[in-house]
């Protein structure tokens, strides 16, 4: 559907001219109602699909403190003569790689880093290398660090060179900025080991915490994140940020859950941790997916203030991952050993908000951010379901409570999005007066249809909703078309008429490496150098970007029935613009003609249109094509000159669009 078409079937007329068999969406502007919360539409962020090392993170080395076990040298080509030591200067990490040269003939010695499938460079942008090294003999040794382009015809394949000298005995971090000559995506890291001269000499060198990061980094934070992807994050305008996860909070058993006690510090001395996710792919070779943690808490606190959302950490409650164990809840936590888990909370709290004199109050001011961040909200396990969470949430919930009265709790009602344990998991939340329930659903495009009106029956009363993670899965057609994307976009709908009681809403998973993916629809796609928005994406951004702070009541003449198709429609005032904001989605297969009546309105003064086209049902954003499914904004011309409350559109199939209009 083409722009200018939906233009000339737009047009503002008095609510008189309207026919029978329209669909008449009538919004009462005179009446707002429930605010909608700042927090209504957010992101989730879980170290998923190569979400963080190798994603927003912006490391570019893999395998930088050798820690990776049970092969230290992976993600490393080592030649010459290279030794794995485990007495380095970081406790917590405390391997390293010893090189050392015998000066014997043409030998060298030296290390490769693959990076994340590949180190992507840009020409003429800068890269801060870092490493700590020593020279145990005290004779002063030469590190040469080059970029290399591995799959070249060049004899030497290297186009960007610098060398380190290294002169201590003691372990020292040394740092050097790398201008790239060129743009490679799928470039590597070659380190050699040299004599002072720059030769093959004889000598020893010991290297850690091996580092590479763009300088042009988001916000130039140095362990920074992915400018592109951070900045998409930034665009959408999201309300909450939730983080870490997800599954991984669990972990496949409690010593493999997100510590974030382990995330914070200084990066070096952060402990790897497996990723929860390691053994899900389809295709790849593991162990090699791991957590750095050099995306930690305090960086997810950071984001959540640079990118105006709300932070909403979620911690284990004393249980592994149900899911991955078969609901066998892998040797949950003890009722007395539910103490940590209640530690973990109220330290967090602390790290968040606490004054500098405390103990975790001080950290986050030595991290940098004296100031608290302002954390309101906690999510207390994952996707927990049956007795073992609601007896271990009902004991860590309360503690929590009696020490922060003042932090709003969220539960979960587990992975299923109705049926028995769905039920008994609201029941449970209701009793531990939960602040909001945590919902979750991974459905198909039946299951939307079905759902049009899952809030309008709730509870008022009871706990808020969180729809905490949630995509519209097209049997058969996991992939981020255009097809499912309509109908997230009118689930919705329903989710903004009900903003009295949804007060937040997250699409999941939102990022996925396209060489590294186990999970998909995504949010965001990216490789080394580029990043493509689904088409859920701009679903999502056009809901944060509109979201206003009233909802206003709407009639919908033709509401559709469960397992239909339709027009299906809501509407909120922003008080701020002083524009009524209606968004209509067609998840028909053919055009309709709709009429937005304002009621309450003499006169339309002005109006545009921002237009999400989402006919192609097979079409997706890429990285190689990344703007095919676009929003577009434009003003709508054909304003009556009698003036008049309604705009007739023709709405063509498969569409979503948002009005605003300025009374
Ligand atoms: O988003 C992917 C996973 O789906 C999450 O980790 C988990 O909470 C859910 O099962």
């Amino acid at each position: 559907m083409k722009l200018r078409q939906l233009l000339l079937g737009t047009m503002l007329m008095t609510a008189a001219g309207l026919s029978a068999q329209d669909n008449v969406i009538t919004v009462q502007t005179a009446k707002p109602g429930a605010p909608v919360q700042p927090t209504m539409y957010g992101i989730f962020f879980e170290d998923i699909n190569f979400a963080a090392d190798g994603g927003l993170y912006a490391e570019l080395v893999k395998n930088r403190s050798f820690e990776f076990t049970p092969d230290h040298l992976l993600g490393w080509q080592a030649f010459g003569k290279v030794e794995i030591k485990n007495d380095g200067p970081f406790d917590k990490n405390p391997h390293y790689a010893r090189l050392r040269s015998t000066g014997h003939g043409d030998w060298w010695t030296g290390l490769v880093n693959e990076g994340f499938f590949g180190i992507g460079v840009e020409r003429d942008k800068e890269y801060r290398f870092s490493v700590y090294a020593r020279v145990p003999e005290g004779k002063t040794q030469m590190l040469r660090v080059q970029l290399i382009e591995p799959y070249t015809n060049e004899e030497h394949q290297e186009f960007t060179s610098a060398d380190v000298k290294v002169t201590s005995r003691d372990w020292q971090k040394y740092t050097v900025v790398l201008k790239s000559s060129k743009t490679v995506d799928k470039a590597q890291l070659r380190l050699f080991l040299c004599d002072e001269n720059g030769r093959s000499g004889s000598g020893m060198m010991d290297v850690e915490h091996v580092s590479l990061f763009p300088v042009d980094t988001w916000m130039g934070h140095e362990n920074g994140m992915r400018k592109d992807l951070a900045q998409a994050l930034a665009d959408m305008k999201p309300g909450i940020f939730r983080f870490p996860g997800g599954c991984i909070v669990e972990g496949v058993t409690l010593e493999n859950r997100y510590n974030w006690k382990n995330s914070v510090g200084p990066v070096e001395n952060r402990p790897l941790n497996k990723n929860r996710w390691e053994c899900t792919f389809n295709y790849r070779y593991y162990p090699d997916y791991f957590q750095s943690y050099g995306l930690g808490f305090y960086e997810f606190f950071l984001l959540s203030e640079e990118i105006g959302s709300e932070p909403l950490p979620v911690l284990n409650v004393g249980m592994a991952c149900q899911f991955q164990n078969n609901d066998r809840a892998h040797a949950p936590a003890t009722v007395e050993g539910l103490q940590e888990y209640i530690d973990d909370c109220n330290d967090l709290i602390e790290f968040a908000n606490g004054s500098t004199d405390t103990k975790w109050g001080k950290l986050r001011a030595d991290m940098g951010h004296p100031k608290p961040f302002n954390m309101k909200f906690l999510g207390i396990g994952n996707e927990q379901w049956g007795e073992p969470y609601f007896k271990r949430v009902k004991i860590v919930a309360d503690a929590v409570r009696k020490a922060h009265p003042e932090i709003k709790i969220i539960g979960t009602s587990g992975p299923d999005a109705e049926g028995h344990n769905f039920e008994i998991g609201w029941e449970a939340m209701k009793r531990q007066k939960a602040d909001l329930v945590d919902e979750h659903f991974y459905r198909p495009i039946s299951w939307f249809q079905n759902e049009w009106q899952r809030y309008d029956k709730y509870d008022r009363k009871g706990p808020k909703v969180f729809a905490g993670e949630y995509a519209c899965h097209d049997r058969g057609k996991k992939y981020n078309h255009a097809g499912a994307s309509i109908y997230e976009a009118a689930f919705m709908t329903g989710l903004e008429r009900n903003a009295d009681i949804v007060h937040m809403a997250t699409y999941a998973p939102l990022f996925s490496h396209v060489d590294g993916w186990q999970w998909r629809p995504d949010m965001i796609w990216y490789d080394n150098l580029r990043v493509a928005c689904s088409a859920s994406y701009w679903v999502q951004a056009l809901f944060a970007q509109n979201k206003g702070t009233n909802v206003l009541p709407v009639k919908n003449s033709n509401f559709p029935q469960k397992g239909e198709d339709g027009v299906l429609a809501s509407a909120v005032w922003d008080k701020d613009k002083q524009e009524v904001i209606v968004k209509v989605a067609n998840t028909c297969n053919e055009q309709k003609s709709v009429n937005i009546v304002l009621e309450g309105v003499k006169k339309i003064s002005s109006a545009s249109v921002i237009t999400l086209d989402l006919s192609q049902y097979d079409q997706e954003n890429t990285v190689d094509n990344p703007h095919l499914i676009e929003p577009k904004e434009s003003k709508v011309e054909s304003i009556s000159p009698q003036g008049g409350n309604a705009i007739a559109l023709n709405l063509p199939a498969k569409s979503f669009y948002v009005y605003k209009i300025k009374k």
